[in-house]
């Protein structure tokens, strides 16, 4: 049976945009309630500035309050060297930095030109190095910027060669606004795929359009096994308005298992997982199996 591994983004892509204020121990039970369904990699929280996004201001007492399962990882957003080193300090054992194939979102995002972001990464893969901490690489605006529009796939797989070349075991390409169809997606992946083998590669897609899921299928045809989702489709980014979450884990896995393909997910404890955390935020779930199989 074919392998796909899901990174679980929910708990820091899904939540990073919320307004209201999430307490620590419903993002915790989150995290215990996707790693109970059977998800491997959970993206738990992300050690940026609680000034630029006050909803991860928590990171610590993220990391303090996990019950560690053995076998799962709680990878975490690092963008710099202060980041890496509190998330160090706070047990980490895996990191992602994140640059962009578009310079405006580069300085919206983490307010600095692509070069910069490059140059304050390569301390964080020099230092984790030293501590044995994996490093993961994003590129966002693989497909398109919402403040330069089209992105160039040459650009996308310039970044993301970079991210390779400083040692990012894995680069994750991110259509943050959810405009890619499977043919941009794919016209982007061929140009990728000349500078990472595929096998080091990711898909992590938006849903804004609802393509979300056919560039998932697409990507699969490609060749890539990995990618990332987020739990009933929670999610935002708060430097891209408009956009909407992540493609949600639930719709994913069902497309997969209907490929054959093995996820390791339990889809019934996973659509549980999905309405509970959907209630917590007074909202319905935007997973299309969510909504399916709640109605059964
Ligand atoms: P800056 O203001 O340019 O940084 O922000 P600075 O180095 O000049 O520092 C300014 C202040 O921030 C200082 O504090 C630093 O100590 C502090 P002050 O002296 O003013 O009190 N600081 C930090 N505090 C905590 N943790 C840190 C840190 N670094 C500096 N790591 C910075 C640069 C990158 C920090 C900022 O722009 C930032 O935090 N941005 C947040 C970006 C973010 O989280 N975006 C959302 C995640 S990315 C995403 O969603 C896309 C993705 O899903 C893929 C896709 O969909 O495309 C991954
Ligand atoms: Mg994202």
């Amino acid at each position: 049976m074919e392998k796909v591994r899901i990174v679980e983004v929910g708990p820091r892509d899904g939540l990073q945009n919320e307004k209201q204020a999430i307490p620590t121990a419903t993002k915790l039970e989150l995290i215990e309630r996707l790693a109970a369904a059977g998800l491997r990699d959970i993206e738990a929280t992300s050690f940026v500035s609680p000034k630029w996004v006050p909803q991860m201001a928590d990171h610590a007492e993220i990391m303090a309050g996990l019950q560690r399962r053995p076998g799962v990882n709680y990878p975490v957003l690092a963008p710099n060297l202060k980041g890496f080193e509190a998330a160090v300090a706070a047990g980490v054992t895996e990191v992602a930095v994140f640059a962009a194939a578009s310079e405006a979102f580069s300085q919206k995002n983490i307010n600095c030109s692509i070069a910069e972001s490059i140059n304050r990464f390569a301390p964080v893969f020099e230092a984790a190095r030293q501590h044995g901490v994996k490093v993961r690489g994003y590129v966002s605006c693989v497909v398109a910027c919402p403040y330069d529009g089209a992105i160039a796939p040459d650009k996308v797989a310039e970044v993301a060669a970079r991210l390779h070349d400083l040692g990012s075991y894995e680069v994750s390409l991110g259509d943050t606004i959810g405009a890619g169809t499977p043919a941009s997606v794919l016209r982007m992946l061929e140009a990728v795929a000349t500078k990472v083998p595929v096998a080091q590669l990711a898909g992590h897609y938006h849903d804004t359009y609802g393509m979300a899921a056919a560039n998932v299928y697409a990507s699969y045809q490609f060749g890539v096994r990995v990618f990332d989702s987020s739990v009933a489709g929670l999610g935002g980014c708060p430097y891209a308005k408009g956009a909407t979450g992540n493609v949600a884990t639930e719709d994913v896995v069902y497309l997969l298992q209907g490929l054959g393909a093995d996820t390791g997910v339990d889809l019934q404890r996973l659509v549980d997982c999905g309405a509970w955390i959907s209630e917590q935020l007074g909202r319905a779930p935007q997973s299309r199996v969510t909504r399916a199989l709640l109605a059964k």
